[in-house]
């Protein structure tokens, strides 16, 4: 039997045992998929077990996107271009890492019918996701992209690699058609990001890229004043999707019951 592993630290809330057990079952796939809590000294023992084939492929997450890079033998361009890891598998003995969060973020937008092209996007936060949305964006035609975090010195980190980022000092707001809260604010249920919702007006689209709970303060709030809003359970299937078609060369189908299953 197969084995794979999710990594990280949180990882309780992880979702990923869920949808990669239930896919293994609709797809007759002889698999095992479970989380594991680590710290970073486990992460070489860890992808040593791949090399050695007691697993078959890890996805990694916070915190450990980064730090995995030194122990892979290779980088795919996506892996590469974002600095950033979740999807580790083996080919031809050699350890790859991968980052499906691109192409996850890019799906679960055009699957939403937005167009992304010319339009301007403001991003809260700078942590471990960031650059792989902001790829997505590029990918997608964005216009422009602000950026703005509490920590200022690590949205300078992000504009020595785009360089073309507009940096915003915490507690101010850019002019927006799309605002992405890239923050772990709203993770726990009375988390509340201040912003001036009655200046910022109505119809823009309000994307969370946390989706446990479904709806932070942040989308409650974008609602009432008439936003369209969007949380981050489409990019997560997309994520694992990819990472799926990956290691079994099979897409497993993403229907109604898929999306339940996460609720
Ligand atoms: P990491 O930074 O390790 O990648 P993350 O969960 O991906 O972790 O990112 C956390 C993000 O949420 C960061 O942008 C963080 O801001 P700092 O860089 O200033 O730490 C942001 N964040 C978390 N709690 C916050 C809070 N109470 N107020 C503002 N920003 C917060």
């Amino acid at each position: 039997m197969k084995k794979y592993l999710v990594i990280g630290n949180p990882v309780k809330h992880s979702l990923s045992p869920k949808l990669h057990n239930y896919w293994f079952k609709k797809n007759n796939i002889d698999a095992i998929y479970e989380k594991k809590l680590i710290k970073e000294n486990d992460v070489e023992k860890l992808i040593s077990e791949v090399r050695n084939k007691k697993l078959d492929g890890i996805n990694v997450t916070v915190p450990f996107k980064q730090v995995v890079i030194s122990y892979v033998d290779e980088l795919s361009l996506e892996a590469k271009e974002s600095q950033s890891v979740n999807t580790i598998f083996r080919k031809d003995n050699k350890i790859l890492g991968h980052n499906t969060d691109i192409s996850g973020f890019e799906l679960a937008i055009r699957s939403k019918g937005y167009d992304i092209k010319n339009k301007k996007v403001f991003i809260l936060g700078a942590g471990g996701v960031v650059p792989s949305i902001i790829l997505g964006l590029k990918k997608m035609g964005v216009g422009k992209i602000f950026l703005s975090n509490r920590t200022h010195s690590k949205a300078i980190k992000l504009k020595e690699i785009f360089s073309d980022l507009e940096i915003i000092k915490w507690g101010e707001i850019a002019e927006f058609n799309m605002i992405i809260n890239a923050t772990s604010i709203g993770l726990n249920s009375n988390d509340e990001i201040k912003l001036n919702y009655s200046a910022i007006g109505s119809n823009k689209l309000f994307y969370d890229v946390i989706y446990n709970p479904k709806q932070t303060n942040f989308l409650v709030n974008a609602k009432k004043f008439g936003n369209q809003t969007e949380n981050g359970k489409m990019m997560f299937i997309y994520q694992a999707h990819q990472s799926f078609t990956i290691w079994h060369k099979v897409m497993p189908k993403i229907d109604e019951e898929t999306i339940k299953l996460l609720d």
